[in-house]
């Protein structure tokens, strides 16, 4: 009987720990159950090409430094719900039976699928048109699929953020200026308050609490009642302007990302007050810094279990991390489970112990 056979794809914005996860996925399926174990390339678009791209996995492929490096040596894409595929003449076309043709065409006996609730969501409703086999892993710096306590990604962008304040405090004492640190984060403001509290913010702003400018400056105002004259401010890309507004960055292909509220938070403080601010934007090495130990471990645990999953035929599944061991949930419950920060999280009252500024009337 030949050996069973299985894919892997990543899909969405890539992040740290997405090779850790692959390398473990092969480890697991090729020395525990002698599996064949295929790399598709570039999320689902690998199986709309003919023949379908993907690259069988060997020892050899990890032989190197993958472990250790950001990003995803298979590629991803973020763009182009396969449903309403954009075409170069601006319209729309649906590639789901491309999609499904491909991964039929390779005979798998299963496909784990690493994204977050988007990619999810898509591979979900293939899955069911088209009876392919899959199981999850979560990613996404974002950390808020609300299913597990953490997404692979997470602790790589918290750490770089982190290192950022750390980076950023020195030059802003020396010039006693504002520095004000924007981070990722599209709806949740997890990277803001884990970085922020852990670089040791003075103001942190997420896009679950209100702030407001004059806020912001009291703030600094008390400061420099206790002699303190230079400040950090963490922001999060999703935070609104005051008006209510997002802060869109358009880019000349026409794809619009979040970024520019650090430059608007900045304008403003300097409008009203002498504060000088510099601002700084971390944007994607958040993404591509190599993973953290922690991000590695979570990633490499994931792998095993997912394959498991594939073995024991416990398809549609996401593994996820709780209570300091892995379990799997329905897709659907990763999917449904959306999660940001709230009032009540131990780590909103641990900043406001801390003095930090995280909005008013909170
Ligand atoms: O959702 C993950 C994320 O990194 C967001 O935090 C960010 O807004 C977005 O993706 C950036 O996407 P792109 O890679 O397309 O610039």
């Amino acid at each position: 009987m030949s050996n069973k056979k299985i894919g892997i794809l990543t899909s969405g914005g890539d992040c740290g720990g997405l090779n850790a996860a692959i390398r473990s996925i092969f480890y697991r399926a090729k020395n525990k159950y002698n599996m064949d174990v295929y790399g598709i390339r570039d999320g689902t678009a690998g199986f709309i090409k003919r023949p379908v791209d993907a690259v069988q996995l060997t020892h050899k492929t990890f032989g190197g430094y993958l472990l250790r490096q950001g990003g995803t040596f298979l590629g991803s894409t973020n763009k182009g719900n396969p449903f309403k595929f954009p075409t170069k003449d601006g319209k729309h076309v649906d590639k789901s039976k491309e999609i499904i043709e491909g991964y039929h065409s390779m005979k798998l006996d299963g496909l784990v699928i690493i994204g977050g609730d988007g990619s999810m969501q898509i591979l979900k409703k293939l899955a069911k048109d088209g009876g392919m086999k899959i199981v999850a892993i979560p990613k996404t710096i974002d950390n808020d699929v609300g299913a597990t306590e953490s997404s692979i990604g997470f602790h790589t962008a918290v750490d770089v953020a982190t290192q950022a304040l750390d980076n950023l405090q020195s030059t802003a004492a020396s010039h006693r200026r504002s520095m004000i640190l924007e981070v990722m984060g599209r709806d949740a403001g997890h990277i803001a308050l884990n970085a922020g509290i852990a670089g040791g913010a003075d103001i942190i702003l997420i896009p679950e609490i209100r702030y407001s400018i004059n806020g912001i400056i009291k703030k600094l105002n008390s400061m420099k009642k206790n002699d303190i004259q230079h400040s950090l401010i963490i922001v999060a890309e999703a935070v609104k302007k005051e008006d209510g507004s997002r802060v869109l960055h358009k880019y000349i292909d026409g794809e619009q990302r979040l970024g520019g509220i650090g430059d608007h938070i900045a304008k403003e403080l300097m409008k009203k007050t002498d504060v000088e601010c510099r601002v700084t934007t971390l944007g994607h090495v958040q993404r591509g810094a190599p993973p953290t130990a922690t991000d590695r471990i979570l990633a490499s645990a994931f792998g095993v279990y997912a394959v498991d999953l594939l073995n024991q035929k416990k398809f549609d599944r996401m593994v996820a991390w709780n209570n300091r061991r892995v379990v799997d949930v329905p897709i659907d419950e990763g999917i449904k489970t959306y999660k940001n920060v709230e009032r009540k999280d131990s780590l909103v009252e641990t900043a406001l112990s801390l003095d930090i500024y995280l909005g008013d009337n909170i």
